[in-house]
Formats: structure tokens, sequence, C-alpha cells
């Protein structure tokens, strides 16, 4: 198995709870290594730039206007199958359909709220840690 990076958001509705220690917590009992981490408050150029892939979806305004409402933590984390293992300890994007044990289901309001977004795949975690760190800033 590979030592994987991936990239991580704390959303608004997180830091905003001040839940990022709790969140933290669960990403690390995960098993992954949180190499980098900021609290910044995105731009709105930052979050379309981020979400560009869902500019033509119906909540793509809604997306960008909670992304940009109050703090977000970015993160690069870092483990074996560090994407997958991250998407599974997320839970899914709806925390009604979110699994026991998950962030999500424990700590997710909504659709829109739900607390943490995670890289889906190693090309996107690729770009979207560069988005927001450059290599000096990650220390694994
Ligand atoms: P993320 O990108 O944030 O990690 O979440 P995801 O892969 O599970 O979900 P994705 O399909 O990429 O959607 C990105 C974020 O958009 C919000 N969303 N709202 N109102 C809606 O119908 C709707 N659908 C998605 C969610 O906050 C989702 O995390
Ligand atoms: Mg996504």
């Amino acid at each position: 198995m590979a030592l994987e990076r991936t990239f991580s958001i704390l959303k608004p509705d997180a830091t905003a709870r001040n839940l990022t220690g709790a969140v933290n917590a669960m990403i690390e009992a995960a098993g992954l290594r949180i190499v980098a981490q900021k609290r910044i408050l995105m731009t709105r150029d930052q979050a379309e730039t981020f979400y560009a892939v869902h500019k033509e979806r119906p909540f793509f305004g809604e997306l960008v206007e909670f992304m940009t409402s109050a703090p977000v933590v970015v993160q690069v984390l870092e483990g074996e199958n560090a994407i997958a293992r991250n998407r599974e300890v997320m839970g899914a994007t709806n925390p009604a359909d979110a699994d026991e044990g998950t962030i999500r289901k424990t700590h997710a309001l909504s659709l829109g709220e739900n607390t943490v977004h995670g890289s889906d795949a190693p090309e996107t975690a690729v770009v979207e840690i560069a988005q927001f760190f450059s290599g000096n800033e990650i220390v694994g």
C-alpha cells in the first residue's frame, strides 16, 4: 500500500461550532496524519476556483456563499490510502445517508453544511493541495 496525501477542509459550520479539535481527533483516529494545516477566510475567487467543477450546478452560488461565510481550516492529510480512508471517515455527502461513527453523521447539519471536504481522487488531491499550500508548508 502506498503512502498518499489528500486535501481536507473543515468547513464553516465546523469552525463556527468550535469543532476543529473534535473533527481533527476523528481524522487522527482514522490513522491519518495532519501534515499541513491553516485557518483561513476563503475569498470568493478561491471558493469559485476550488468548486469550478460544480459551476453549472444549481447549488453552486449557495456553496460559494457558505464556504466564504466564516473561517475554514485547510489541511493536507497523509497516510496509507489517505484519499479513500478520509472519504470513509467523512461519511456520505448527505449526513442523512452517512454511517454511524463518521464525521458527517456525528457533526454535519445538512447536505450543504456538511462539516468537511475531502479530495475524491489522486488527480484532484494534487490540484487541491497546490491551490492552498506550497511545498515547504507541508511537513510529513
Ligand atoms: P466535498 O466535495 O465537499 O468533499 O463533498 P462531496 O465530494 O461529498 O460532494 P460533491 O458532490 O463534491 O459536492 C460538493 C459540496 O456541495 C454541497 N452540495 N450541495 N444542495 C445540494 O444539492 C448540494 N449538493 C452538494 C455539499 O456541501 C458537498 O459537500
Ligand atoms: Mg467533492
